[in-house]
């Protein structure tokens, strides 16, 4: 599970990010009484559980933390567990060993990803843009590409690895992945040099002027006020509440007449 949060302050704060679903997450849990029993915090780790469970259970311990047992299901197999175990992270862990460099993908990348994504990365119809937006994270209209907004380069190779080609995916090898990969990183301008070759072995060179912008969720400590069982319900402002901002002024609700032009 991502453990990130943005720092970057955008005027639109997207709304699959943070804040948003924590809210619900509120109201979920808490009690008729009106006690807010858990916070986001421990309703984000039972989440965690239910899906630590479902592996246990595919791991075949079929047992809740009474320690019964359901006696459903059978052990997965070593193989039908490494099917699944693909992830790579930002330290490292999990790169498929192989190499391919940027001109090699390069072909692969017009081949196999151009008709959607475009030659350079700039999206072929409605398709995901993978390259721009610099310094538009927090500007009216933020463009969140993999150069301007993604935090590690491992992201990048574990997104192409599980999903990519879109309809053919996980059919590269583990060399055209890097190669693609180098290709889509030198789209970025993250890798500069066309004859680079990027393998497991150099991996963690590549980095993403982002990373800085993103840091561990420490909402456990920073909203740690926020948690306790008798949380306050009303005039909970220190002083006069006021308004800091309006939606209007957004553009979110243009007015009549004052929308800008749409092409
Ligand atoms: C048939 C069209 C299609 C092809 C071909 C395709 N993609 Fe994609 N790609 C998509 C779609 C659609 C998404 C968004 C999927 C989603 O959000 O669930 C996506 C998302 C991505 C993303 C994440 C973008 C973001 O910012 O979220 C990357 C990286 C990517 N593709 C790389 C590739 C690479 C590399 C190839 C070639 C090996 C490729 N794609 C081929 C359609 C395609």
């Amino acid at each position: 599970m991502s453990r990130w949060r943005e720092r970057v302050i955008a005027p639109f704060r997207h709304p699959r990010r943070a804040d948003a679903p924590r809210a619900a997450l509120e109201i979920r849990d808490r009690k008729p009484n009106g006690s807010l029993l858990g916070s986001a915090i421990p309703a984000l780790r039972f989440a965690a559980a239910g899906m630590t469970m479902w592996l246990a259970t595919l791991a075949g311990a079929q047992a809740d933390a009474s320690g019964k047992r359901f006696n459903i299901g059978r052990e997965a197999m070593a193989e039908e567990i490494a099917g699944w175990d693909i992830d790579v992270r930002p330290d490292g862990r999990g790169l498929p060993v192989g190499k391919g460099t940027v001109k090699e993908g390069e072909s692969l990348y017009i081949e196999r990803c151009a008709a959607c994504h475009g030659e350079f990365g700039e999206s072929a119809g409605r398709w995901p843009i993978l390259a721009g937006g610099e310094g538009t994270l927090a500007s009216h209209d933020p463009v969140k590409s993999i150069g301007s907004y993604w935090p590690y380069a491992s992201t990048v190779l574990d997104y192409i690895r599980r999903a990519m080609p879109f309809g053919n995916a996980q059919s590269l090898t583990n060399d055209e992945l890097y190669a693609v990969t180098a290709y889509v990183l030198y789209l970025n301008d993250a890798i500069k040099d066309e004859a680079f070759e990027l393998s497991d072995k150099n991996f963690l060179s590549v980095k993403l002027p982002n990373e800085a912008n993103f840091f561990d969720d420490d909402r456990e400590t920073s909203e740690k006020h926020f948690w306790t069982k008798e949380p306050c319900m009303a005039n909970c402002a220190a002083g006069e509440a006021r308004i800091v901002g309006r939606a209007r002024a957004l553009d979110v609700t243009p007015e009549e007449g004052k929308a800008p032009k749409v092409e």
